[in-house]
């Protein structure tokens, strides 16, 4: 999205320092095998945590209620790995449009409003407080660093209301996925935002069922479809499992970009190991590693590894304030207090603060509101120091299958 000449420059050279990190995989014989049992190893659950069921392996009541609603969620709106399906492209589309004009709110006097470039609709007629519009968030070769997660939104009404929001607030990266199953009402939020596709970063998933090469290139066609885009600005692999296998997807995922369909390549729930392995398979660099990062869950060695020069993969931290359990965290409680921030805020300050993208997923406008202002929150070494000394630690997603637990 901004400013491409500088994108395209960051992405040669990162290409160039891959290719190194590539090359010095090699001479290091690092086999796979040996690597995925380091995986093993470093990325167990905490003993005398409970094992997952399902997709979380986790204690609070929150988190129970999450996990309800996904298992009564539709098939294939699920960030599981094991579930994932496509949706078929126009059919939903016209399914979701279909349900959702039944009892549609009138049209909102925002979208009405001809506004141009990157300012969005409707923006004062939203009621958006100068301290919201004011603020932006830094950009890590393009991505804005702070964006919206859609992972169970897949209701029709509420996501294309939320998305829309957000963008008005000043959102300007959505987080989507073809297993979220609301590709279709992202991409409808977009329209009645009115915002300049140029000037929203735009990212989506394929799913494991979908990882094979013919699979990946059918699969990124039907998102864009869905999505109502000519191209999007990250494709991650979703998880790597199913149909994943690194030469035949990465091929494919470079493909899309030689083609223009899509502008940066991502992987998701990748341990060094894997994202090792990949770098090394793949002819394009790898721009970005999504994975669940909080303040109970600081990725401490990914974070290392990505940050080295001859890697220089951004993270992407999904599930950023671990789903509202931050609140729970005295630690927190107290840098909130001491910023008059709430615990959310401060888990989204910490992570840029680490250099990391977030992306929290809301849909009332209170916590978009709130999540977004989480900007202004500016933390100290000591504020740091005192988030960092938290041991305690909680991985909210954590499926059996996971490569962590292999
Ligand atoms: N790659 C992957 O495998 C993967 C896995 C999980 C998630 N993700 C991505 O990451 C995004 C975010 O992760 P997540 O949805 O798991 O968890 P999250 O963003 O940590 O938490 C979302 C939950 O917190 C609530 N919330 C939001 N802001 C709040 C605030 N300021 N105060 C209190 N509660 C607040 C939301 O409520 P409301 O909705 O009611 O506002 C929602 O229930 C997902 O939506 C998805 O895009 C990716």
């Amino acid at each position: 999205m901004l400013g491409r000449e500088t994108e395209r420059a960051d992405r040669e050279e990162r290409q160039r320092d891959q290719t190194g990190a590539g090359s010095s995989l090699l001479q290091k014989g690092l086999p796979f095998a040996v690597a995925f049992a380091a995986g093993f190893i470093f990325g167990r659950r905490r003993r005398g945590e409970p094992s997952a069921e399902g997709e979380e392996g986790h204690l609070s009541e929150a988190a129970s209620e999450v996990r309800e609603k996904a298992t009564q969620a539709a098939e294939g709106a699920t960030d599981q790995p094991g579930s994932m399906g496509s949706v078929s492209g126009e059919e939903a589309r016209e399914e979701a449009r279909e349900e959702d004009r039944e009892g549609e709110a009138s049209e909102s006097e925002a979208g009405e409003e001809d506004v141009e470039g990157a300012q969005p609709a409707g923006t004062e007629a939203a009621g958006i407080s100068e301290e919201v519009a004011d603020r932006s968030p830094p950009t890590a070769h393009g991505m804005p660093m702070l964006g919206l997660g859609t992972y169970q939104m897949e209701e029709y009404d509420e996501c294309v209301e939320a998305v829309r929001q957000a963008i008005q607030m000043g959102y300007r990266h959505i987080d989507t996925a073809e297993g979220y199953d609301n590709e279709t009402a992202v991409g409808d939020a977009v329209v009645e935002a009115e915002i300049g596709r140029e000037d929203l970063f735009l990212a989506t998933k394929v799913s494991p069922d979908n990882l094979d090469y013919d699979h990946v290139l059918t699969s990124a066609e039907e998102s864009l479809e869905r999505l109502g885009v000519d191209s999007v600005d990250l494709l991650y692999v979703h998880w790597p499992m199913g149909e994943y296998e690194p030469t035949d997807t990465m091929e494919a995922f470079a493909e899309l970009r030689d083609e223009g369909l899509i502008e940066e390549i991502g992987v998701s729930n990748f341990t060094v190991e894997l994202l090792e392995e990949a770098i090394e398979a793949s002819e394009e660099p790898i721009f970005a590693n999504q994975v669940e990062m909080h303040p109970l869950l600081p990725q401490t060695e990914l974070r290392q590894f990505c940050a080295q020069d001859d890697v220089d993969v951004e993270l992407v931290a999904y599930s950023p304030i671990a789903r509202g359990d931050v609140s729970d965290v005295d630690e927190l409680q107290e840098v909130a207090d001491k910023h008059d921030a709430t615990p959310q805020q401060i888990s989204l300050a910490w992570l840029r603060e680490k250099e990391v993208t977030a992306i929290p997923k809301a849909t009332s406008e209170e916590h978009l509101r709130e999540n977004w202002l989480s900007l202004g929150v500016e933390l100290d070494d000591e504020d740091v120091e005192k988030i960092d000394s938290i041991e305690e630690r909680e991985r909210i997603v954590d499926p059996d299958e996971a490569p962590w637990n292999q």
